[in-house]
Formats: structure tokens, C-alpha cells, sequence
């Protein structure tokens, strides 16, 4: 069973079938001890009944036995239809212990059965508590009382009344009847019980698990679950959840902030660095492998500055404090600007470049510096990746409501394998990495085209077949103007 809701029905269920089990047990086992108690009370009434019916019948005739036709003491018949009023088993016998009187019932039984009632009720000591006795060899079982007598003259000894214990007990077949009848129910109304039961008390889990999932990134670390009033488990479970989530943001927060910091601070000593450089290479009659050492420095000084810049964009990002500044502009501007760094880019690698734009001007409210940024960044790196001899492509043009601003190349491509993470900072392929020296890079770039793209509401996408070429897809959210009538 996979959840714990299913578990807890079941269990509640087996729990309940066995306690209606248990109750419906004691239920019978104490009806039936009840029943033995109302027979024996009944048999020692039949038995007092019967000594009284006999005393009195003594104090007002005196004799009441006579000997019958085959000179056996037996009650005279005016008495012996007094006690025929009796119901169930009778038995009275003589001082000397032979038998003077039995009822209907207990003639219905054979000699012997009724000499065994003779002998228990003539047994010494026989008469109190009342007792079970089963008539062998297969007779039913009898519950009896036995009362000695004493005033109803000299010829009397005692009398036994009994009754089958079965007209005291509940059937088994009755029993087990009544509680097929009710299992079912009893066990459907616990299912039942037990599956709302759960549910009300694992709702909350489900929600807390659905509320931590909505937590993906670093960025979305501040967003908090909502804490019951009741502080049970599940609320202190909420609250753990909440302190640990503060404590991660407080470290992500931190993260960044070094990252911003370190970026901030390397940006001073780079910038005196790259001056000081630059001034160096000016001083005339420098000797041939000074001026190239110096240069060298140059260019690792620009790529480092490229990186510090890039790093600090991004952890200014992440932080939120990398505003945009949105001014409506025309975008074939800024494609233009890029066109001409592009092209000198392309021309150094021997690759060919073409832009198309659209005829109307495309106005749309974005951080210039920032879209320029991205269409650069694009475009370097399909310059980068495409083998002298290729081509690029830079399109800018409106679709269904949209803006899409493509850049394609028919370099290298990227292996299907790698598609997943080529925005992920510092990644860069295996193809990229083992010619570091022909294809410089960090692996920030496209991490901050991404951003770029996103926080202007847009997205980027990536289709590629290595060997044949890699096209990038940035869709802004553009409102067309007005279709002049
Ligand atoms: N047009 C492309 N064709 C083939 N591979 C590409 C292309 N653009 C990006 N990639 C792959 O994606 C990786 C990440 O690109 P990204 O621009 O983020 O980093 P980079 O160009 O290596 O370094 P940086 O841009 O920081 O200087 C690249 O290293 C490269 O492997
Ligand atoms: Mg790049």
C-alpha cells in the first residue's frame, strides 16, 4: 500500500472489526452466564413450588402415597395432577430413594436416563448449589436444583427440578447469524470512518508537500509555508520547514553577496591594472618581446574584466538589485549597432553575416544596454562556434503577437546531451573547453542571456544538430501597433 491514508484505513478497519469481534463475545459469553443464572433461579422456584404444593397437601390429606397395582409407593393421583402443572423435568422420590413421581417430561425420557436424575437427586449432599448434569450416553445436558423434604411427612426425600440448558443458550448458528449480519456493515462503516479520518488529518501533508515542491531555486527560497494556528505536528512540521528555508535563503542571500562583493572589489585594482598597461604599451622604443608580453596582459586583463562584469551582473540579478531600464526604443537601432561589431567579429573569423530587419519600425520598451547585451552575446558566440567559411544569421521580426529575434550559424552545434545546460553558468562543452586558446569563454554567457531575456518577460530557446548549426530564439512580449486603417 503506497500511502499512508491507505495504511491507516485498513488499519483503523481491522482495529474495529476486531473489537465488534471482542464485543460481540463478551456479549455472548455474559447473556449466557445471565441465562444460566434466570434457569437456576427458575428451577429452585419449580423446586420450592413443588415442597410447597406437597406440605400443604400433607397438612390437608395427611397420606399422600399409596402403593399402585404392582406394589410400588406412588403419589395419589389428586397430587400427582397437582404437580403435572410443573413444566419441564420433575422427579420426587421416596426416603428409602425410589421414585414416586416423575412429570411428562421426565417420563419421555428412557429408564435409565431418568434412573440417573433418581440417583443424583437421592445422592448425599446433592441439594445446594444447583448443578449441570448430562445425561448419558447422549441425552441433553440438564441444569437442576435438588430440595430435600422435610415437612410434607415421613415418606418424602427429595425432589429434582431441571431443564435442558439449551432453552438457555443463544444457538451458535443464532449468534453467528447476528454477527455475519453486522461484520459487513460494521466493517464498511470503519472503511469508510477510517478513509475520511485520514484524509482529514494527511490534508495538511499534502498541501505542505505541494507548497514545498512551488520552492525550485534560490529565487523563490523567500516564500514561506502557511503555519497553522494549532501548533500539532503537522504545524511544528510547517514551522521546522519554514526556519530551515530561512536559514538556506540567509545562506544563498550570502552567496551572493560575496560573489557580488568579490566582483565589486576586483573591478578597481582590474581597471588601475588595465591603465597602467595600456600606458606601458605607449612608452616608445619598447623591445619586440616586452611590447607582445605586454600585450598578452592586455587581453587577459579585458577577459577578466569581461568576467567580473559578468559575474557581478548576475549576482546582482539574483540579488534583484540589477534593475532594468526600460525606455521605449526602436530595436532596429540597437540590431544595427550590434550588426557593426558583429560584422568585424565575422569578417576576423572569415565567416559571413547577414541581418534582416523589418521594414516598420519595432518599438518596444526594454534596457537598451541590456538587450544590446544579449543580441552581442548571441552573436559572439556564433561567431565563435562557427568554422571559417559558415554563415550567420541575425533576424529580427514580429510573430503572432510576439517578438522573436533570432541568431543562427551553421557551426558545430551543440550534442542534444548538452542542450539542457548550455545556460547554466560556467558551462561550456567539451568541444568548447579543449580549445580554449582558439574559443575563449567563461560559460556566463548565455547564463545572462537567459536572465536578460526573462526579466523582460520573454524567454530564449535553443534548437541545434551538431554539424549543422545552432539557432537561438529570443521572444519578447511586444504589443503591434495599431494596424493603420
Ligand atoms: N552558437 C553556438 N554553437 C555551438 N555551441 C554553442 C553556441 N553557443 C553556445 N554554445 C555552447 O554553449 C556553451 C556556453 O555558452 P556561453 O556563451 O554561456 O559561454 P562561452 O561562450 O563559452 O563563454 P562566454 O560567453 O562566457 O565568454 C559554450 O561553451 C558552447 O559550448
Ligand atoms: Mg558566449
Amino acid at each position: 500500500m503506497q500511502t499512508i491514508r491507505g495504511r491507516l484505513t485498513a488499519w483503523y478497519s481491522a482495529a474495529l472489526a476486531l473489537t465488534l469481534a471482542a464485543f460481540a463475545a463478551v456479549l455472548y459469553l455474559d447473556r449466557r452466564s445471565a441465562s444460566y443464572q434466570d434457569l437456576d433461579q427458575r428451577m429452585r422456584s419449580e423446586a420450592s413450588l413443588t415442597a410447597g404444593i406437597l406440605a400443604e397437601s400433607y397438612r390437608a390429606r395427611g397420606v399422600l402415597v399409596r402403593a399402585d397395582t404392582a406394589g410400588r409407593p406412588v403419589l395419589i393421583p389428586d397430587v400427582a395432577a397437582l404437580l403435572e402443572a410443573v413444566p419441564e423435568i420433575l422427579i420426587v422420590t421416596a426416603r428409602d430413594g425410589s421414585l414416586l413421581f416423575a412429570s411428562s417430561d421426565a417420563r419421555a425420557l428412557t429408564f435409565q436416563q431418568v434412573e440417573q436424575l433418581r440417583r443424583i437427586a437421592t445422592a448425599p449432599g446433592s441439594g445446594q448449589p444447583p448443578g449441570s448434569f448430562r445425561i448419558e450416553p447422549d441425552g441433553p445436558t440438564i441444569r437442576y436444583a435438588v430440595r430435600y423434604l422435610t415437612d410434607a411427612g415421613p415418606q418424602f426425600g427429595a425432589i429434582l427440578a431441571g431443564a435442558n440448558v439449551r432453552s438457555a443458550e443463544l444457538g451458535p448458528d443464532q449468534l453467528l447469524s447476528t454477527f455475519a449480519l453486522v461484520l459487513p456493515f460494521g466493517v464498511a462503516v470503519a472503511l469508510l470512518m477510517g478513509s475520511w479520518i485520514s484524509r482529514r488529518a494527511l490534508g495538511p501533508v499534502d498541501q505542505i508537500i505541494t507548497e514545498v515542491r512551488e520552492i525550485t531555486d534560490g529565487r523563490s527560497l523567500h516564500r514561506r509555508l502557511a503555519e497553522p494556528l494549532v501548533k500539532d505536528e503537522l504545524g511544528r512540521l510547517a514551522e521546522t520547514l519554514n526556519q530551515m528555508m530561512t536559514r538556506l535563503e540567509r545562506s544563498f542571500a550570502a552567496l551572493r553577496r560575496f560573489t557580488a562583493d568579490a566582483s565589486h572589489e576586483l573591478k578597481t585594482p582590474l581597471t588601475v591594472l588595465r591603465a597602467g598597461v595600456e600606458r606601458a604599451i605607449t612608452t616608445p622604443n619598447l623591445p619586440q618581446d616586452t611590447l607582445a608580453t605586454l600585450e598578452e596582459t592586455l587581453q587577459e586583463i579585458k577577459r577578466m574584466t569581461e568576467l567580473v562584469e559578468a559575474l557581478l551582473t548576475l549576482a546582482r540579478a539574483d540579488e534583484g538589485i540589477a534593475p532594468l531600464h526600460r525606455e521605449p526604443v526602436d530595436l532596429r537601432g540597437i540590431v544595427e549597432e550590434a550588426r557593426e561589431t558583429g560584422e568585424l567579429l565575422a569578417e576576423e573569423a572569415g565567416v559571413q553575416m547577414e541581418v534582416t530587419t523589418p521594414a516598420d519600425p519595432v518599438v518596444v520598451s526594454v534596457d537598451a544596454t541590456r538587450i544590446r547585451q544579449l543580441i552581442l552575446n548571441l552573436l559572439t558566440n556564433a561567431v565563435k562556434y562557427t568554422p571559417a567559411g559558415g554563415s550567420v544569421r541575425l533576424q529580427l521580426g514580429p510573430a503572432n503577437g510576439k517578438l522573436t529575434l533570432s541568431v543562427a550559424d551553421t557551426g558545430i552545434g551543440i550534442a542534444p546531451g548538452d542542450l539542457p545546460h548550455i545556460f547554466d553558468r560556467f558551462w561550456r562543452a567539451d568541444s568548447a573547453r579543449t580549445r580554449t586558446g582558439e574559443r575563449p569563454g567563461a560559460g556566463l554567457g548565455l547564463a545572462i542571456c537567459k536572465w536578460i531575456a526573462e526579466a523582460h518577460g520573454g524567454r530564449i530557446d535553443v534548437v541545434s544538430r551538431p554539424g549543422r548549426g545552432t539557432t537561438f530564439i529570443v521572444t519578447l512580449p511586444w504589443e503591434a501597433p495599431a494596424a493603420k486603417s
